[in-house]
């Protein structure tokens, strides 16, 4: 990742590959935000002519290169467009955060990037450099010399008159641990199957965790079996790497309330003897998506010290077909002690997450969310940019629709219809793993609520649409493994942590 500071020298004297600045649109025309005019009054002036000349209009996330001039000190100047702002408020967090996005992702390449958007409260200071830090990923493992993109920016310098001001830095470091969090979460997603197993996933969260300071116990195969955990061993059965369940947890002394974080960690969805067809199977390596957001979430939150008990369970496995592999119509006896009869292999993360939800609800905590690409269905009902949150408690949904809005994580509040339990009924077993053809991603929220313990506040999030960009990038947003929910679920903590 990279790093970044905080200086009280203006937008023109910074020393950089590149100056960032920041402009809106209007009716009519562009207009210069106050680092824009500052770099405009350093160099030879009429600079909103220039950049109109050159087709700039300001809108979103456009990005215009104009070589330094006059006594401007950066190599490189780089207007990134707002938009319109929103009245007296100037620009909202997250065009703030897209636009510094857009601006360290054009300049991949370059080392030192100086940012003079709008940073006069400390809450657009946060935003800049999340969205700064954020844009300045790319995952480069697997390539070799001359395959290579541009690396990403390495150092950024963000310019505030709020430099020296408690807040601001303590906005700055925010923004360090989150983009942190959400780019090892991004990291592991984009990781290979076949380099990251179920126990791969599981050390790679433990030794996350271990530097967050959080404590960190893993049941393999031999315990899963022990305890009980039917539902993640069936799924896990078909593969010759074995499931595991991670549980990371942070006290705090001054912690009033607990959340249980629970993500779906199937390192590869194949659908299992339901196979998938091949081009559905690609992407599969996201379907852990939600394990990894869970404990980049619970490490993000520990080290920004959050004064409540978090606890995130990560349930991980691989759904391979094979003559191991569990059948449709089998009958699981689950963690909870329920009975489930497979009917699609390819139903599997519900299998999972619902021994996890029901272990974790055995601690009782005040509130329990799972992250889960859960259904091709969700994805069908909101596309690519918007998860679906359901849950058993409608002020919890409401409020992590509201935390989404803040975060640029959209989270769109969907009900789980009483008629459809029904589709859920099985003829051998107490429940069916698969519902009715329509409202495929109510109908899977309907079987995880059967493994939430009565009186258990619970939301789920299905992030099967914005875990995984498989279009161009955008913002802050890069191809590949997203890491969508870190930053909401961390937020969440706060609100709970300052009794919102
Ligand atoms: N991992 C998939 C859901 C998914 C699809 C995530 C596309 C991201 C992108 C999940 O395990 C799955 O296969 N769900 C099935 C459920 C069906 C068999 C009831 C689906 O959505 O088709
Ligand atoms: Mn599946
Ligand atoms: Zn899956």
């Amino acid at each position: 990742m990279a790093t970044i500071s905080l200086s009280s020298t203006s937008a023109a004297d910074l020393r950089a590959d590149a100056v960032v600045i920041g402009v809106g649109s209007s009716p009519k025309g562009l207009v210069l935000t106050a680092g824009a005019k500052a770099i405009d009054a350093a160099s030879v002036g009429r600079l909103a002519t220039v950049l109109a000349s050159m087709g700039a209009t300001g809108k979103a996330e456009e990005v215009t290169k104009l070589p330094k001039s006059g006594t401007v000190k950066a190599g490189l100047i780089v207007a990134v467009g707002l938009g319109e702002p929103q009245g007296r408020a100037g620009y909202s967090a997250e065009a703030l955060r897209r636009a510094a996005g857009a601006a360290t992702r054009a300049l991949a390449g370059s080392r030192s990037v100086a940012v003079a958007l709008p940073a006069d409260t400390v809450d657009e200071v946060g935003a800049v450099a999340e969205g700064a830090l954020l844009g300045a990923y790319s995952y480069l493992r697997y390539r070799t010399n001359g395959s290579a993109p541009p690396a990403p920016v390495e150092s950024v310098t963000l310019s505030s008159a709020l430099a020296g001001d408690r807040g601001a830095r303590a906005a700055v470091t925010r923004a360090e641990v989150l983009a942190d969090a959400v780019c090892f979460a991004r990291d592991l997603i984009n990781t290979p199957p076949s380099d990251l197993h179920p126990a791969d996933l599981a050390a790679a969260a433990e030794s996350y965790g271990k530097k967050a300071g959080l404590t960190a116990e893993i049941l393999d195969e031999r315990a899963l079996k022990k305890g009980g955990y039917g539902g993640i061993l069936a799924v896990g059965q078909g593969s010759e790497n074995k499931p595991r369940l991670v549980k990371l947890a942070w006290t705090h002394p001054k912690a009033k309330t607990s959340i249980a974080l629970v993500g779906k960690g199937i390192t590869f969805d194949s659908g299992g003897l339901s196979l998938k067809p091949a081009d559905a199977m690609i992407t599969m390596k996201c379907d852990m998506s939600g394990a990894a957001a869970v404990v980049a979430a619970v490490c993000a939150i520990a080290k920004l010290k959050i004064p409540v008990n978090v606890t995130a369970w990560a349930p991980t496995a691989e759904n391979m077909p094979s003559g191991t592999a569990q059948r449709p119509s089998d009958v699981l006896k689950m963690y909870s002690g329920k009975t489930v009869e497979v009917l699609n292999t390819d139903a599997e993360g519900r299998l999972i997450l619902a021994d996890a939800l029901a272990r974790a609800c055995e601690d009782s905590p005040d509130v329990v969310i799972d992250a889960a690409t859960l259904t091709g269905a969700a994805m069908v009902a909101l596309g690519n940019r918007t998860s679906a949150v359901m849950g058993n408690d409608d002020d919890l949904r409401t409020r992590i629709h509201e935390v989404g809005e803040r975060t640029g994580e959209r989270m769109w509040p969907m009900p789980m219809p009483e008629e459809l339990r029904g589709s859920l009924k099985s003829s051998v077993a107490d429940i069916a793993n698969i519902g009715e053809r329509w409202g495929g991603a109510l109908s899977a929220g309907i079987f995880l609520r059967e493994f939430v313990a009565d009186g258990v506040k619970w939301a789920h999030l299905d992030i099967a649409g914005p875990a995984f960009n498989e279009g161009e990038a955008y913002g802050y947003t890069p191809k590949g493994g997203t890491g969508v929910a870190v930053r909401t679920l961390v937020s969440f903590a706060e609100d709970v942590a300052a009794g919102v």
